[in-house]
């Protein structure tokens, strides 16, 4: 694997690449590698001739008083698990070389961001969709590959490709779940013991809105109920938010149809979790949002 630190250098490779014929597969992240992250190499390595895996911390999608300075880095584990994921090129820009003194031109993200996480994290999706646009533009994939466990960002990375045009197809890969079903996190390391065996209980949670759904409910109040309820009883954690809304679109819905995410946000002592289920709803039947989280009922 071969890291590169300019938008020169990554630009003439592509170039290089692309002349071949070759098919570039994308992981946007911003580096601390877990087996999250692996998981979208490993299936860009499955898809594509070539993987480019960019790490960047990018100041814009932080608020005031957000993680930036003490957002965990460590370049030497991240190369090795890179190059042992198949990566081939590791782009690795500086503040400065992504954007000079000051960015003249960022985006704006109008739709999918008032609501989740999005709500008390305002600027952040602007944030993300800037960056991307850049990146985007300098590694020009074909394919790039996003985490289901921010469902919120897949959707707006959706309308960002969307309505910028961009010829990239865009994979969502699903949440990689410990054995008792939390989904893996940097942030899981905070929880204390007993919040870290209670802590399985969110998935659970979601495990009960899909049974509900199975039978046959279709009231998204109910379905709000049942996990609210499922996360006060069983995990002590105090719930940021639970939502049902209409995906990719992160609508309100008045009736469980078509395909809805349940999304779920509790704080517990020092570690805030976030987690959610995609469900397509066609008749009493359900499936998986994307085929790419091989899970279907
Ligand atoms: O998910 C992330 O790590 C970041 O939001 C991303 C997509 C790399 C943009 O900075």
């Amino acid at each position: 694997m071969k890291t590169i630190t300019t938008i020169h250098d990554m630009q003439s490779t592509v170039r290089m690449e692309k002349q071949t014929g070759k098919s570039i597969g994308f992981v946007p992240t911003m580096g601390y590698l877990h087996e999250g992250h692996m998981s979208l190499l490993q299936k860009a390595r499955e898809m594509n001739d070539i993987v480019v895996l960019s790490i960047f911390v990018n100041p814009l999608q932080f608020g005031p008083g957000e993680d930036l300075e003490t957002y965990p880095r460590d370049l030497i584990h991240d190369e090795q698990a890179a190059e042992n994921s198949g990566a081939d090129y590791l782009f690795y820009p500086t503040i400065h070389e992504m954007y000079g003194d000051e960015p003249s031109v960022t985006a704006v993200v109008k739709k999918r961001v008032n609501c989740l996480c999005g709500r008390n994290r305002i600027g952040h999706f602007d944030g993300v969709a800037t960056v991307l646009t850049k990146l985007f533009n300098i590694i020009q994939p074909d394919r790039a590959y996003f985490g289901l466990k921010d469902a919120q960002q897949v959707a707006v990375v959706d309308g960002l490709i969307h309505d910028f045009n961009f010829p990239i197809e865009l994979v969502p890969v699903s949440t990689v779940r410990e054995e008792d079903g939390l989904a893996k996190s940097s942030r899981n390391v905070y929880l204390l013991q007993d919040e870290r065996v209670r802590a399985r209980e969110l998935y659970q949670a979601l495990l009960k809105a899909e049974e509900a759904i199975d039978s046959g409910e279709r009231d998204p109040e109910i379905i709000l109920r049942t996990v609210s309820n499922h996360i006060i009883s069983e995990t002590g954690a105090d719930i940021d938010y639970v939502e049902v809304l209409a995906y990719p679109e992160l609508k309100p819905v008045k009736k469980l149809e078509g395909k809805i995410i349940i999304a779920l946000a509790v704080k517990f002592q020092k570690a805030r979790l976030i987690d959610n289920m995609i469900v397509t709803i066609k008749d009493r039947e359900h499936q998986s949002a994307f085929e790419q989280t091989g899970k279907e009922a």
